[in-house]
């Protein structure tokens, strides 16, 4: 059986701020169905030991060397559903309370990186296979190669590196290359990890993986223009051949509202009708909206950055408001959104409401008690929002870009066929024009709207057909 280390910064179901974590806890499950036998390396973070210490075995822990860098790091283990998750743990790199964002970012990512590369001779396991996700382990195949390549085991490992977010790049001073990560100098001066002036992660694991993918086939496309290329649509041109585009899928068992213990009603695709209006009626009252029927909920569950195009929302949320329909956002991030979501809650008591925080449980509930989910963003790498608002007949309302291009298909409604609306430009007029002429669907075209809920209910959002894609890309790299 072939092997793959799956090695990321967030992975569920131990510890998730956005889609990745989603990514990671999931698609090694329909990996597993596909043949490989697929393990996963994380950091060992306060908010893990918070919550799952006990769930967590000791299993020694080494020395770790990379530059100046001389520490040991403990290594933890755990197996959820047959997969094994290993954790890498230094108090003082990772016991604090959020994940990223700190001046040592370099360093603590570096430990980790070279402590991922270590705990193989720990558990003396050579995957044939590690794949690396975002700039967090973009060095790792560097680091594989410069560090470990005389030694055959680490010489004849195969690197996948993922793209899921382009703009988090992990570029640090030049001096991180050999202080964090015990790397020489050359690779900064013949310009392979080189970046403004610096180094960066993101772009090592685009020059040195053997193949790289992203999470989305329209991604894949846009990454290669100045619009959407974050300044690596050089290098992305460079290794075009092996860049493949792979849409993600969702966890169908976690989020599955035939049996989603979460809600006030289960559903499903053929008999929705009843379970979404007890849902809604439940989310109403759980946020302290008016609790009727016949009002069309939208739902927002996002990071709230420019990225998600929040600032389209915010400027035309008044009109929003000026429509029959009811808002519900749940979410955190740039201040000036949130208060802008603060004002709007407070101005339209009952019919706004604003959620100011991460709420795993509520956001279940926001997809299934809301009409239409709102997911206009700038650029998506792929989306897991949309998904799983379609898996829970939520019809998404989002920008005809990346993965919400390759999974949302807009209302054609001379034919019927469809599973959400969508618009082109950033003009946020027109994205105002799309909510308007859906709330016209949901209004006046009652059995369009219920067509599409069951379009979006049917729609396969399941890894099946993306995990199959991953192993035939596995297969090129070990046959
Ligand atoms: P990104 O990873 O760019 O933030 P995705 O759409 O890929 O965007 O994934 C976001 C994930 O995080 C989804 O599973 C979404 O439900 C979840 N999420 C985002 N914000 C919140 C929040 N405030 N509370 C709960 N879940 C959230
Ligand atoms: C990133 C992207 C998002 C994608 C997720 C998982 O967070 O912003 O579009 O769905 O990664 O791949």
């Amino acid at each position: 059986m072939k092997t793959v280390l799956f090695a990321a910064s967030e992975g569920l179901p131990f510890i998730k701020s956005g889609g990745l974590a989603d990514v990671v806890g999931s698609l090694p499950q329909s990996l597993k169905q596909c043949g490989y036998e697929v393990r996963i390396v994380l950091p060992y973070y306060k908010k893990i030991r918070d919550k799952f210490a006990d769930k967590l075995e000791y299993i020694g822990n080494r020395q770790i060397y990379s530059g100046w860098i001389n520490e040991p790091a403990n290594y933890y283990q755990s197996v959820v559903d047959g997969i094994t998750y290993y954790f890498v743990e230094h108090y003082g790199y990772f016991g604090r309370d959020q994940l990223y964002g700190y001046d040592d970012d370099s360093a603590r990512f570096g430990f980790f990186q070279k402590a991922v590369l270590e705990l193989l001779y720990h558990i003396n396991w050579y995957p044939d296979i590690i794949h690396t996700h975002d700039w967090h382990t973009g060095m790792i195949p560097l680091m594989c190669h410069a560090l470990y390549g005389s030694d055959w085991r680490f010489e004849k490992i195969k690197h996948v590196y993922t793209i899921h977010n382009l703009a988090f790049q992990g570029n640090f001073h030049e001096s991180v290359l050999n202080n964090c990560l015990g790397l020489d100098y050359r690779y900064y001066q013949d310009g392979s990890v080189r970046f403004d002036n610096g180094i960066s992660f993101m772009k090592s694991g685009l020059v040195y993986a053997d193949k790289i993918t992203t999470v989305s086939p329209t991604y894949s496309h846009e990454i290669l223009t100045s619009e959407y290329g974050e300044r690596m649509e050089e290098v992305l041109r460079y290794r075009h051949d092996d860049l493949w585009g792979i849409v993600n899928g969702i966890n169908t068992n976690e989020w599955n509202p035939k049996e989603d213990k979460l809600l006030a009603k289960n559903y499903n695709a053929k008999a929705w009708i009843n379970g979404k209006k007890a849902n809604k009626r439940a989310l109403q009252q759980e946020l302290g909206l008016e609790v009727k029927d016949d009002v069309m909920l939208i739902g927002l569950v996002s990071r709230l950055t420019n990225q998600k195009g929040v600032y389209m929302i915010t400027e035309k949320m008044n009109e929003i408001m000026s429509l029959n329909v009811q808002f519900c956002i749940l979410g955190t991030g740039e201040e000036n959104a949130e208060n802008s979501f603060k004002w709007l809650e407070h101005n339209y008591k009952g019919r706004a409401v604003y959620y100011c925080g991460y709420n795993e449980e509520l956001a279940h509930r926001v997809y299934a008690g809301s009409d239409l989910f709102l997911m206009p963003s700038i650029y998506e790498p792929c989306g897991i929002g949309q998904l799983i608002a379609m898996h829970y007949g939520a019809l998404p309302l989002v920008r005809e870009t990346g993965g919400l291009k390759d999974t949302v298909k807009p209302y054609n409604q001379y034919t019927g066929e469809g599973n959400g609306f969508s618009f082109w430009s950033k003009n946020p007029n027109d994205m105002m024009y799309t909510i308007r002429w859906a709330s016209e669907q949901y209004y006046l075209n009652k059995d369009g709207w219920k067509q599409l809920v069951s379009n979006a209910m049917n729609t396969d959002v399941s890894w099946d057909n993306s995990a199959r894609l991953y192993s035939e890309l596995y297969k090129q790299l070990t046959d």
